[in-house]
Order: C-alpha cells, then sequence, then structure tokens
C-alpha cells in the first residue's frame, strides 16, 4: 500500500504519526481523509496516548510468537490464617480487631475501590457499581457501600476517604452518577476518582483495532492499573498528607464487601504486611476460580487451567484442599509499597485475553465478530504478591463476605448476590431470636434488606427490632 500523507500542523502530531508509521500501524489511517477536524483530533489524541515500545513487546511476546507464556516448575500451598476454631485463634483475632480498630480511629486506613472495568458479562449498560442490586430498595452497589462508609465513619469517628478508580469508559458516567445522586449521603470531599490507564487491543496479526473510523480499539489495563493510578493521581502524597498508611482495596461487584473490616486490618498491621488478601475457601476442587500459592517460590494466583488435576484434588491432613485460598480480590495495600513499586512505572507483568472486538472493516462497516479475533492486554493486581516483603492471607467466610457479580444470570449473577445478601440478613435476624422461614436449600423465603445505616451487625440490629417482631417476608429497614 502506498504511504498515505497525513497532513497536520505542530511538531507534537507530526512525531506522534510518524511513530504510528514506525510501528507499522499506519492501517489506522485508512479513513484520514473522510474524517472532520474534530474527528482527526481525537485519533490524534489516541495516537499520542499509546505507549508504542510496549505495544511492540506485548505483541512480540503474546502474538508473534508461540512460546507457552505461563509455564512453572513448582506450586506450594501458602499460610493462610484460617477463621478461629480454637480460643488461642479467637483471641489473635481480637488482638487484630483492636489493632486495626484503633488504626480506623486514627484515620490510618483510607478505601480503594475498583470499578473501571467493563460490564459487559453482565449486559448492563452503565458503570457496573451502578447496578440496581438490593433485593428490596434497587439501591445500586456504589449506595450500599456508600452508606456501610457513612457508618463507619460514624463508629469510629474517621474520615475514611474513599477513592474510586474509573476508566476512560465510564469515568463521566461514573462522576455524574454521584452527582445526580449527591454522592449518596457523603460529601463530595470524601470521594475522589482516579482514572486508570487504557491499553489498544490487537488483532491476531498484532494490528491496532478500529472500532470506528477515527477511534482505536483500547481497554482499560486491568486492575493491576490500581497501582500507576495510585501514583498518576497523587494518591500517595494525598495519603501521607492525611496519614493514611494502607487502603483497603475492593471489588465493585461484591456486595458482601466487608468495607475496611478491622480484623484484616489488625492481621495485615501487626505482620508489617504490604500486600495482603482475604480469600475463601473453595466450594469443590472443581470450582474455577484461581487460588493464592506458591508459584516457583513467589506468591501469586495460580489459575485454574494451569494446575493439574492432581494438585486441583491434593489434599491436607485434615482432608481439606491443598490449593484452597480463593482469591476474594479484597485487599491491604501499604502505601509505601506502592511508592516502591511503582517508582520507575509499574512493572507488573501484562496477560493476554483473546476476545471477540467489533470492528469496522475495510469498507467502513461494522462487523460485530461471532468468534474471538483480537487481543486484549491486562494487569492484575495480585501479580504484586511476589514484590511484596511480606502479606497476610486470611480466609474468610464466603457466605458473610464473598458474593460477587459477574454474569447475567446463573452462578455470580445479580440473583445469587440478591440471595446471599438476604441470606446474610436472614442469619442476623435469626441472631435476634427472630424466625426466619427458609426453603429445601437453605435459603431465605422472602425478601430482606437492612440499611447500613440503621445496623452493620446483628447486635445493632437487634437494637432497632421491636421486641415482638414478627417477619411477614418482605423486610426493608
Ligand atoms: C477477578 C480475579 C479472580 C477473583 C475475582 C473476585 C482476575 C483475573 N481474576 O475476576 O481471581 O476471584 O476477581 O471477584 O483478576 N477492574 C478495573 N479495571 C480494569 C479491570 C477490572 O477497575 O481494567 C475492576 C472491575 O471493575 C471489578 C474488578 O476489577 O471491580 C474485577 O474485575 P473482573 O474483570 O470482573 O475480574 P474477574 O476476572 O471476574
Amino acid at each position: 500500500m502506498a504511504k498515505k500523507i497525513i497532513k497536520v500542523s505542530g511538531a507534537r502530531a507530526q512525531a506522534n504519526i510518524a511513530r504510528v508509521y514506525e510501528a507499522k500501524q499506519d492501517h489506522v489511517f485508512r479513513f484520514w481523509d473522510e474524517l472532520s477536524e474534530e474527528e482527526s483530533q481525537i485519533l490524534l489524541e489516541q495516537i499520542e496516548d499509546i505507549d508504542y515500545q510496549l505495544l511492540h513487546s506485548l505483541v512480540q511476546k503474546f502474538v508473534l510468537s508461540s512460546e507457552p507464556t505461563r509455564s512453572f516448575k513448582t506450586i506450594a500451598p501458602p499460610d493462610v490464617i484460617k477463621i478461629p476454631k480454637t480460643p488461642k485463634a479467637h483471641d489473635y483475632a481480637e488482638h487484630a480487631r483492636t489493632v486495626g480498630e484503633e488504626a480506623l480511629r486514627e484515620g490510618r486506613i483510607g478505601l480503594f475501590l475498583v470499578a473501571g472495568g467493563q460490564a459487559s458479562r453482565l449486559g448492563f449498560e452503565g458503570p457496573k457499581g451502578a447496578y440496581p442490586i438490593g433485593p428490596v430498595t434497587g439501591k445500586p452497589f456504589f449506595q450500599i457501600y456508600a452508606e456501610r462508609i457513612q457508618a463507619l465513619r460514624k463508629k469510629y469517628k474517621t474520615e475514611l476517604p474513599w477513592f474510586i478508580m474509573t476508566s476512560e469508559e465510564n469515568d463521566e458516567a461514573t462522576k455524574d452518577f454521584f452527582q445526580k445522586n449527591s454522592y449518596f449521603g457523603l460529601s463530595r470531599a470524601d470521594v475522589t476518582f482516579v482514572r486508570q490507564k487504557m491499553i489498544p487491543a490487537v488483532d491476531k496479526r498484532g494490528k491496532l483495532i478500529l472500532i470506528e473510523k477515527n477511534r482505536i480499539f483500547r481497554n482499560p489495563n486491568g486492575h493491576g492499573g490500581a497501582l500507576q493510578a495510585m501514583r498518576d493521581h497523587n494518591v500517595i502524597d494525598t495519603c501521607r498528607s492525611a496519614g493514611i498508611t494502607d487502603l483497603y482495596y475492593f471489588q465493585v461487584d461484591n456486595i458482601l464487601a466487608r468495607i475496611a473490616d478491622p480484623v484484616f486490618a489488625g492481621y495485615h498491621l501487626l505482620e508489617k504486611a504490604e500486600l495482603s488478601v482475604k480469600v475463601v475457601a473453595k466450594k469443590d476442587p472443581s470450582e474455577r476460580v484461581g487460588v493464592i500459592g506458591f508459584i516457583d517460590g513467589a506468591l501469586g494466583v495460580i489459575e485454574y487451567s494451569d494446575m493439574s488435576p492432581k494438585d486441583l484434588d491434593a489434599r491436607e491432613p485434615d482432608g481439606s484442599l491443598s490449593y484452597n485460598a480463593g482469591n476474594s480480590a479484597i485487599h491491604l495495600i501499604n502505601i509505601d509499597f506502592v511508592d516502591r513499586i511503582t517508582i520507575d512505572g509499574s512493572n507488573l507483568p501484562y496477560h493476554r485475553a483473546l476476545k471477540k472486538i467489533p470492528y469496522i472493516n475495510r469498507q467502513g462497516e461494522k462487523v460485530t465478530p461471532k468468534e474471538p479475533n483480537g487481543i486484549k492486554f491486562e494487569t492484575f493486581i495480585f501479580d504484586a504478591l511476589r514484590q511484596a516483603r511480606s502479606s497476610v492471607l486470611m480466609e474468610v467466610v464466603r457466605e458473610d463476605e464473598f458474593s460477587p457479580v459477574k454474569n447475567d444470570t446463573g452462578d455470580d449473577s445479580p440473583a445469587t448476590a440478591k440471595r446471599d445478601l438476604i441470606n446474610l440478613f436472614g442469619c442476623w435476624l435469626e441472631a435476634c431470636n427472630v424466625k426466619i422461614p427458609r426453603d429445601a436449600d437453605g435459603n431465605v423465603e422472602g425478601k430482606i434488606e437492612i440499611s447500613p445505616l440503621t445496623a452493620m451487625n446483628p447486635g445493632e440490629l437487634a437494637k432497632e427490632l421491636p421486641e415482638d417482631f414478627v417477619f411477614d417476608g418482605n423486610l426493608g429497614l
């Protein structure tokens, strides 16, 4: 193809265009002559934002080479602080709680929510946090979290600043949503949005993909992008000047997230850990979740698909699974650690995922592929575990703390999340001596939703319930 002449004014734009040619990605200018001034400006901004060196190395590694990208020699199970069963373990957990509560009261903990991902599997238009998940009220995730935060602020008389990571795809919509809803009772100053970076995907030949005549397909750079976003958006300095040493990290889709759990914070602080993680026991050996473990001696997540049937079913002397530390993606992250590992730019490895990526063909027509046609690149926060000098892995009860919404229907869907939330509230009510009807599977029959502003645990709920309270199948408090 003859080299197209792209006329632009300004040395910067010219240099950017030269880089595109150098990277042999000049097909992105195929429709240049049809673009308005405004449209071409958008394309120019996009090409400026691309790290061509990184793109080149990713294409070499993941697209043009057939080497296996994920291989290891050995794996080994990690040490996990188990759910306390002995008096000694209970005492240590209580000690951790005291330490964590002190840190909360002293304002040493901040909150970091990752909400930059695409809600594509859920089939929901808009930020995932705006999804109406409250089983009785239809409150969105964001509101439920905001109310938990308000309750914690009140309880610990602390500020608990909340950082929310968004991406180009949902930043504006997320901010609008908070604004329209008056920050769900928080003040504007309590919430800081940080926008993660985007990274282009490529087709199977390593070429950038045009999704419109002037737009290159790009996706958020994975939740691992949180670390670089913390540096890029001064989260590190903001925390330091506010006296915050550690961030409580959680995902937008886990309706049971126990935000700022003092016990977890306590363990993390007592161990002087840099990156800690809450884990949940696998439902069974074949559950398709990644587990935390040592990979060639370094802590990380072992993907289900990388484990042999023998390892999947390996057992400890007490009969429990050896590789049982399912990743809940709830972390505590030390600020000095973030500073240390991002000082020279994020060095987290990229992972590839083969996906169906809509594109425009040579005729400029939109095509929705039926088969995967492109490769997305992402980094994962848990890959930083190997760089942490110390980590705490704390097991939690899945039913109390982990029920993510990933899919439209079936497992990990809004239906299962609502069910799990209702079941949790059902247990709280039972702890208050209220009779709760349950079906053959043990699920509560009826709907319950308790605002965090009313109660955060059974003890607080008991104070709110009339003495002769009877559950009639529908309760919103
Ligand atoms: C992830 C973990 C899995 C863990 C599960 C718990 C991976 C590969 N797997 O699953 O081990 O058990 O969470 O729920 O990570 N996000 C961003 N920016 C991005 C990408 C994601 O902010 O660029 C956020 C999402 O908004 C969401 C969270 O990260 O809050 C998880 O993203 P998602 O892609 O749903 O993770 P999973 O692959 O489902």
